[in-house]
């Protein structure tokens, strides 16, 4: 357990009026590690990284930082450092002193005090402002030094609540690739909540996809977006179709599912242990391992009505209709001698039998294996 940062054990919150706000919470965090917790509004997120600082009790299970179990220790005994959304800057002070201040408190000589900052100042490229004020700084100076600030005592890991929340869009891309670069000199592990996608999936390490208070999957960056694990992370992440159906029967790594009148081969994950015949299940299937047209080498095929098409660049997404209320979105390259589709059209879509991949939601909790079975 030493070789982690963070591990979370089963822990639940309840706040006092019943919400159940975090619900079975797993994860293992590696020393170093980019961090992205990720999901809609309301799903516990913030509420898991208060838990991880000690501003939050856990109503049950553990929660380890560097192999010792920290579950009952306050804030100030944990290593860890939380940079909130609203930056909560000293006003009157300057730069070099809100970035100085928890040093001082420490009761660190004013020498290496001032050592320790300028090298921080240096590192979020604040250097030419150390005697400003903060309402004299832009928005994105003003994180500059929040970050500088939580960095400043060094702590094992940073807890960042929706850091880029308050900048705007261009401020918001350089941001993310400084604060990239800082994690990555300094070498500190950090835990980054966010609702933006694109954030979560361009810096972090690892992806915590959260909802409805549990963790759906985690995850490298393209671990979630190619194998999404449930039907949530397949809806949220990605360009995915989504098909319920019944299991048929079994053979191998594959399921035959019936679905819309016809018969699916369908990839059954390995952390997947059981899938009983007869069973109602969803399975995932990716926009761009979709293909119009016949394909015979391809197992799986289905005929739908042309609705639409969205064109992003070289790329276009085409929408069928396979039954009614039932569409699906095929991304393929655009060809520019392909004739133009008419409303309604009637065209085959195939795809191949590993591109249909059995989602664990309706499977038992017992059938799956390792920490997904949360
Ligand atoms: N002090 C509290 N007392 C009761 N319920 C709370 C409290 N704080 C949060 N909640 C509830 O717990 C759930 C999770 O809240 P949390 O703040 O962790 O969500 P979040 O994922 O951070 O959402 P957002 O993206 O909107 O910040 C929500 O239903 C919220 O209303
Ligand atoms: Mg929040």
């Amino acid at each position: 357990m030493t070789d982690f940062d963070i591990v979370l054990e089963n822990a639940y919150k309840t706040y006092p009026d019943g919400t159940r706000a975090v619900i079975d919470f797993n994860a293992e965090i590696e020393r170093g590690e980019f961090v992205s917790m990720l999901g809609p509004s309301g799903c516990g997120k913030t509420t898991t990284l208060r838990m991880m600082a000690g501003l939050e009790e856990v109503t049950e299970g553990r929660i380890f930082i560097r192999g010792k179990d920290v579950t009952d220790l306050p804030p100030s005994q944990r290593d860890t450092s939380m940079m909130f959304q609203s930056f909560a800057l000293f006003p009157h002070r300057t730069v070099f002193q809100n970035v100085e201040f928890s040093l001082k408190m420490k009761g660190m000589e004013p020498d290496s005090r001032a050592h320790r900052v300028w090298e921080m100042l240096e590192m979020v490229g604040l250097h030419d402002f150390a005697s400003r004020r903060p309402g004299e700084l832009s928005g994105g100076q003003q994180q500059r030094v929040a970050l500088a600030r939580a960095l400043i005592s060094r702590p094992t890991v940073l807890l960042l609540d929706e850091p880029l929340g308050a900048l705007d869009f261009n401020l918001r891309q350089t941001m993310m690739v400084e604060l990239k670069r800082i994690q990555r000199e300094l070498g500190i592990t950090f835990v980054m909540v966010t609702h933006s996608q694109q954030e979560a999936m361009s810096m972090a390490d690892k992806v915590v996809v959260m909802s409805d208070s549990v963790v759906q999957q985690i995850g490298t960056s393209r671990e979630v977006h190619e194998h999404p694990e449930t039907k949530f992370v397949a809806e949220f992440i990605g360009n995915n179709n989504l098909f319920q159906g019944i299991v048929k029967s079994r053979s191998g790594t594959m399921v035959f599912v019936e679905s819309l009148g016809e018969l699916f081969y369908v990839k059954v994950p390995s952390h997947i242990q059981h899938v009983p015949v007869g069973k109602t299940v969803w399975f995932s299937v990716r926009a761009d391992l979709m293909h119009t047209g016949d394909h015979p080498d391809m197992a799986n095929r289905v005929e739908g009505s042309y609705i639409a098409t969205e064109f992003l660049g070289t790329l276009e997404t085409d929408v069928f209709e396979l039954a009614p209320g039932q569409y699906v979105h095929v991304e393929q390259h655009r060809h520019l001698s392909d004739s133009v589709r008419k409303m309604g059209e009637r065209e085959f879509i195939c795809w191949s039998a590993e591109a249909g991949v059995l989602l664990r939601d309706s499977i038992r909790p017992e059938d799956i294996l390792g920490p997904a079975a949360a």
